[in-house]
């Protein structure tokens, strides 16, 4: 485990959030870590609908969060496998049990790897998740902020942040997806019809909905009502604790498509797709981000 005194924790080639890191013990011993068959994990690249993700899945399994649920933080509901903010007691945790990660393919307990449990991995056009990051990165004061947007993605074309490269990422779980019980949901898709989406993940967790429950849920899930609910976005008291500066913004900061158009320059967006090109060019999965 390296030990120098930066934001990053890099551990096996990939890039930790140093101050997220409660039990670097865990890290080291995460490939037999237990797998349920039950289990669920949303994975996924920083920013690239994590948070919406796990609000999906949360009203799926937690009643659309009657019955008080909805006070529980969506830390607790599905907490970060590496990032065990609370020390949750994970093997006395009652199945079926929610699980977040960022965490490449390579560092996946094994028992994923034998397709127990059921993984949502979700991606975002990297250049949105380049412009939410940059944003994101003023607002979580664990992670450096950047002065410029310049500096940034030169940190982020080369994978020096916490993620490391969203290239390797992505293709990773990809190219690996053989080995899982996987589905690939698209931010943009999502975004493009909420409830098809929702849809597709009961079918996938084999939950089967009534009209009912799925209008509330696809209700709770938009970008409107997750704003204005502080537990689904990190805007209760675990803000604190996570370090989100509260004056510089919201963690639902504009949850469009595109928005890299208004934070790109011209130059900064060939360049972008140079490299996207050089890095993707044999990847099997063709990406049309922008769908009418
Ligand atoms: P923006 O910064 O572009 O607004 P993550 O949870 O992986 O950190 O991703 C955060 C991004 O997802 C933010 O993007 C956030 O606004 C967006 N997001 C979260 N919930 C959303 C929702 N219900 N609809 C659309 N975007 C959402």
């Amino acid at each position: 485990m390296d030990s120098k005194n930066t934001y990053i924790l890099k551990y096996k080639g990939y890039n930790f959030n140093r101050s997220l890191v409660v039990d670097s013990d865990f890290l080291e011993n995460l490939d037999d870590f237990e797998i349920r068959d039950d289990d669920v994990f949303v994975i996924t690249y920083p920013k690239s609908g994590t948070i919406w993700t796990q609000q999906i899945l949360s009203l799926i399994y937690y009643e659309e969060h009657r019955n008080r649920t909805e006070l529980v933080e969506t830390i607790d509901r599905s907490p970060f496998l590496e990032y065990n903010l609370h020390k949750i007691d994970y093997g006395k945790r009652p199945s079926p049990r929610l699980f977040t990660s960022h965490i490449p393919y390579y560092l996946a307990p094994k028992g994923l790897k034998n397709k127990k449990a059921k993984v949502i991995y979700v991606y975002r056009n990297p250049k949105d998740v380049l412009t939410s990051y940059f944003h994101f990165s003023h607002l979580f004061s664990s992670l450096r902020a950047s002065e410029n947007m310049e500096y940034f993605m030169e940190k982020f074309l080369d994978g020096r942040v916490v993620g490391s490269l969203w290239f390797d990422h992505v293709r990773g779980w990809y190219e690996h997806r053989h080995d899982f019980n996987i589905l690939f949901m698209m931010f943009e898709e999502m975004k493009k019809d909420l409830r098809s989406s929702v849809l597709k993940i009961c079918s996938f967790l084999e939950k089967e909905l009534s009209e009912e429950d799925l209008d509330i849920i696809v209700n709770q899930a938009t970008f409107q009502n997750m704003k204005i609910d502080p537990q689904a976005n990190y805007d209760g008291s675990v803000k604190y604790e996570l370090g989100i500066k509260t004056n510089e913004g919201h963690f639902m900061r504009k949850g469009t498509v595109g928005d890299w158009k208004r934070n790109l320059t011209v130059e900064q967006n060939e360049r972008f797709d140079r490299v996207f090109q050089r890095k993707m060019k044999d990847f099997p999965l063709k990406f049309i981000w922008e769908i009418d």
